[in-house]
């Protein structure tokens, strides 16, 4: 025996503590399955749960069995209790649970998949990498924003899901199921969300060099409210308020970033990158790499590979200080 050793505590304890931590953080805030806002991660989550029972159901049949034959029975059996044993417990018992559990599953597919009569339709673009989102709206005119997506509580809302070059997948986990986004073809996804707040969204489908930083924000919001905040996306951009953001706007447009990014009302009409028209009222930058402070604009435009690698957008790390800064002015306050 080795002296002055102490005792470690069992790995097995560490590896459950570490497990039961993995599992239950990852069971509630903004971007939790088990935490559903919206109709379908509530049926989603109602699957999961069911699911759970089924397989603690045959795990402890198949443990009882194994307990059976090696402690409480373990001499040997008769040849027919023990085709008995491996038919019942090995492939009746599965068979029943798990052709239960499929039918519980198909039969909430044409309830998930239905459209019926949506109140409110947005086309939505997976970029490299970033969230093209776009509005129709019916009287005021088209609104594209990019990286939020904004919905009004207890109304259907189509998303229809596209893709310009490579494969994305668009998932808000609180509100419903994940949907591929595949170049050549435009897939649908039904939301109805049930609680106001704000949801994460992310890619889940690996799309590229960038693809864990792209996400995004779902705002549920109250249906008055949704209209105004609608209503004003629809306005062109405010015209520039005081000498610094006047510099920052020329500055933007002397720097050809108007060849890109589009700001209703100036000359900035470019439509390769985000439409910038009210890009200091979004909640994120850069597809919720960043905050949307002024310092946080100023750092994206110099730093944008550091931030992102393999982004479209060049950096502007040569701009002048004040330029830079005059810039990032302007743009968060474009509201
Ligand atoms: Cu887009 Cu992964």
């Amino acid at each position: 025996m080795i002296r002055g050793r102490k005792p470690k505590p069992p790995f097995i304890a560490w590896a459950l503590a570490l497990l039961a931590a993995a599992l239950l953080g990852g069971c509630e805030g903004g971007q939790s399955a088990l935490h559903p806002a919206g109709r379908g991660a509530e049926d989603i989550a109602q699957l999961f749960w069911w699911m759970w029972i089924g397989g603690a159901l045959i795990w402890a049949a198949v443990m009882a069995i194994a307990f059976y034959v090696t402690q409480a029975r373990p001499e040997a059996h008769s040849e027919s209790s023990a085709r008995w044993l491996i038919l019942g417990g090995g492939i009746i018992f599965p068979v029943v649970v798990l052709t239960a559990l499929l039918s519980y599953g198909l039969a909430m597919m044409p309830e998930l998949r239905s459209s019926g009569d949506a109140d409110l339709r947005i086309a939505v673009a997976g970029e490299q990498w970033w969230w093209r989102v776009r509005y129709e709206g019916d009287a005021g005119g088209a609104v594209e924003l990019a990286n939020e997506v904004r919905l009004p509580v207890g109304r259907k809302v189509i998303i229809e899901l596209s893709s310009p070059d490579v494969i994305h997948s668009f998932w808000i986990p609180s509100l419903g199921g994940k949907v591929d986004m595949i170049p050549g073809r435009v897939n649908q996804l039904v939301l109805e969300p049930t609680r106001t707040g704000v949801y994460r969204g992310v890619c889940a489908e690996y799309c590229g060099s960038s693809h864990a930083l792209m996400k995004f924000e779902a705002v549920v919001m109250p249906v008055d409210e949704f209209d105004s905040w609608l209503a004003a996306q629809q306005q062109p951009a405010q015209a520039a308020q005081n000498a610094t953001a006047r510099q920052g706007m020329a500055a933007f447009l002397r720097n050809g970033c108007g060849a890109c990014h589009s700001i209703r009302g100036t000359d900035a009409d470019g439509s390769m990158g985000p439409d910038l028209t009210h890009v200091g009222s979004r909640l994120t930058l850069a597809a919720g790499t960043l905050g949307a402070q002024v310092t946080d604009f100023e750092h994206w435009i110099a730093h944008t590979h550091r931030i992102k690698p393999d982004a479209y957008m060049p950096a502007f790390d040569m701009l002048p200080e004040a330029e830079l800064r005059a810039m990032a002015h302007y743009l968060s306050e474009l509201k």
